[in-house]
């Protein structure tokens, strides 16, 4: 065998085993990466009480209405609102807030 051809055996030998080792390499993170993807975790739900006196819904209309500005995006009666409706920048539509049959948080 001449001097050029077991060059040739031998960069083969190491490029074939570098594509295998990459190749290799790629499959395991592939897998490691959708297994921490499709991780589910369990979690307790805390049942949160909702205050309905008087001084509760004030506390809130103040943060609603002068902390948060909530209706400065979301609508004067938390109704939702479209804001931005652009073909290139996108829309930005603050989505309804109220417990009304049907929107975001009606459960
Ligand atoms: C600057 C504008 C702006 C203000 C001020 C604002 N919001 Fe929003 N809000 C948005 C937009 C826009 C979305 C929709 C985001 C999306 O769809 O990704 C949103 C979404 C929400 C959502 C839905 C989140 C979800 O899970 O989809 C809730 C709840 C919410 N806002 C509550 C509030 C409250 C409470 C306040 C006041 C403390 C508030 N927002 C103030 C713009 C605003």
């Amino acid at each position: 065998m001449g001097a050029i051809k077991k060059i040739v055996k031998w960069v083969g030998i190491v490029v074939g085993s570098l594509v295998g080792l990459l190749v290799v390499a790629v499959v395991f993170l592939i897998l490691l990466g959708s297994m921490r993807v499709n991780k589910a975790y369990e979690i307790q739900l805390a049942s949160i009480p909702i205050p309905t006196d008087a001084v509760a819904i004030e506390r809130g209309r103040h943060f609603v209405e002068t902390v948060g500005l909530c209706s400065e995006c979301h609508g004067d009666q938390l109704q939702g609102d479209i804001i931005e409706e652009d073909p290139v920048f996108g829309t930005i539509a603050p989505p309804n807030l109220t417990s009304g049959a049907g929107v975001l948080l009606g459960s």
